[in-house]
């Protein structure tokens, strides 16, 4: 049979063409980036985790009726997705003060906000994922009102979901990131991308040991080690 051909080539993701029309295959690379591919390393087995822990997260909120663009797992690195045109924002939804948020306001790390806040980022490498507001989003033709009024609702349906999954296993949901996009056969907004530890920040709810991606971007421990705790925890693998 022939390779299947490569659409786009993303940071820790490739995209080919799928079996069906409407389709496409999403398949997990091992590389791990950081401060916009500043910081770089190939770890053994992230890619297969992260396939793992997706598929299970977007099963999760798929059957609270969050829709999502996962179909199936097709092997250990590859799921069958829906074809989507991608919205350029990266959705980031806070529940307690980490990261860029401490940085960029002077907030102080581990401020539990009294409700989850939501942030918006333009996606684009060389502009470095500036932050912006509805009003950028709505003019620059990203998405329109009643589209971002629908992707709200949804980020913060998946933060419910997922801070009460993880909250069940001891584990506090800090922040996380979304991506969105428009079915190409019927327009329908769904939740893309992956939703792994690559794009939350995740800790034990007692010790803080993290679960995240932090473990590489602050050379803590071992990445694939935390990955694969976090998956036992969750039921996915056994050891
Ligand atoms: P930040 O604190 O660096 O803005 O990150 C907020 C959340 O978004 C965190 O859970 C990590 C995730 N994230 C991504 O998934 N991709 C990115 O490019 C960035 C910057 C953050
Ligand atoms: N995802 C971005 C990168 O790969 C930033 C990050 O996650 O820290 O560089």
């Amino acid at each position: 049979m022939s390779q299947p051909r490569k659409i786009y080539e993303g940071k820790a993701k490739v995209i080919f063409d799928g079996p069906k029309n409407g389709t496409l295959i999403q398949y997990f690379k091992d590389d791990a980036t950081a401060f916009n591919a500043k910081k770089f390393d190939v770890l053994d087995g992230k890619g297969e985790i992260n396939n793992l822990i997706s598929e299970f997260i977007m099963k999760k909120i798929g059957e609270k009726g969050i829709p999502t663009h996962f179909l199936e797992r097709i092997n250990k690195r590859e799921q069958l997705i829906l074809d989507c045109n991608i919205i350029p924002l990266e959705v980031v939804i806070r529940n307690i003060a980490a990261g860029s948020i401490c940085s960029r306001l002077g907030v102080q790390p581990g401020l539990k906000f009294r409700e989850p806040l939501i942030e918006f980022y333009y996606k684009n490498d060389e502009l470095e994922d500036p932050i912006v507001n509805d009003s950028h989003i709505n003019l620059l033709e990203w998405s329109t009102p009643s589209e971002m009024e629908k992707i709200k609702v949804f980020a913060f349906g998946v933060n419910k979901i997922l801070s009460k999954l993880f909250f069940s296993v001891d584990i506090t949901l800090i922040d996380f990131k979304l991506e969105f996009g428009r079915v190409k056969t019927d327009n329908r907004l769904v939740v893309a991308d992956e939703i792994s530890p690559d794009s939350c920040r995740l800790c034990d709810t007692t010790s803080q040991e993290k679960f995240d991606k932090d473990v590489f971007r602050f050379d803590t421990g071992d990445l694939v080690s935390a990955y694969r705790k976090l998956a036992r925890r969750l039921g996915i693998i056994l050891k």
